[in-house]
């Protein structure tokens, strides 16, 4: 995401919503740079048809806050294995919801999820309006804590001291799997981000009740996956 970019110092700055829409939706092969790099992801360049329709919700509300495609395939990856209740702290326009919502294989699943800024859950749920599987909340994440236990928690809301490891560990079931993702990839124990040790990593990584991993979604980026004990 833009905004946690910042927060977590990962690389990518769009200088329009036009280009930032357009490079998300559109390049997803890896370019070849002047040195003749081209690590990279493959992905097909389909989208899936309600992730389109999220960037449209987007588009719309001039919001450029979203998950990366790359992170996107792996929540649909990760839904697709579940069931029961999943939940995602901080909606935006429902891009990262709506890559959830692709993977759904049944009508076992649902998904919550919530978005404080009104006019940010408007546009959500103007896509997932007729969608029984999926409730777009107008709410503070935390009025989502008495809903769990959850099956998948994406967690997105860009507040990196509400998602320390032990705020979260209870909404988790036993092998439910929670998300974080917009690090910058660390070849270095602990790992460091501008300087500094990354303690939300390093808690997430260290803590007794998950499994957790680190995974490089693209070249510049990582994610978490923590599957509770
Ligand atoms: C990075 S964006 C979410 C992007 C979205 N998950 C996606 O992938 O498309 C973070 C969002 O969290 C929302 N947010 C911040 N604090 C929140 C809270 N306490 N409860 C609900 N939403 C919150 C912000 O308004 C912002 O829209």
């Amino acid at each position: 995401m833009m905004e946690e970019t910042l927060r977590r110092g990962a690389a990518a700055v769009s200088t329009s919503v036009h280009d930032a829409v357009v490079s998300h939706v559109e390049t997803r092969r890896p370019a070849l740079d002047p040195t003749g790099d081209t690590r990279g992801m493959s992905a097909p360049p389909e989208l899936p048809d309600v992730v389109h329709r999220a960037f449209d919700a987007s588009r719309r509300a001039g919001y450029v806050s979203f998950c990366r495609n790359e992170t996107g395939r792996l929540l649909a990856a990760l839904a697709a294995t579940r069931e029961g209740t999943m939940a995602e702290f901080g909606t935006g326009c429902g891009v990262g919801t709506a890559w959830l919502r692709s993977g759904v294989r049944n009508d076992k699943a649902r998904i919550l999820t919530a978005e404080l800024n009104p006019k940010l859950a408007a546009a959500a749920i103007e896509t997932f309006d007729d969608d029984p599987l999926v409730d777009v909340l107008e709410a503070d994440w935390s009025t989502l804590m008495d809903k769990g236990p959850f099956s998948l928690l994406f967690l997105d809301s860009g507040d990196p001291s509400a998602v320390a490891v032990d705020k979260i560990a209870d909404l988790v079931e036993p092998g439910g799997i929670v998300v974080l993702d917009d690090f910058v990839p660390c070849e270095m124990w602990p790992p460091i981000t501008s300087g500094r040790v990354d303690t939300l990593r390093e808690e997430w990584l260290t803590d007794e009740r998950f499994t957790t991993v680190e995974v490089m979604v693209a070249a510049d980026a990582s994610a978490l996956i923590a599957t509770r004990r």
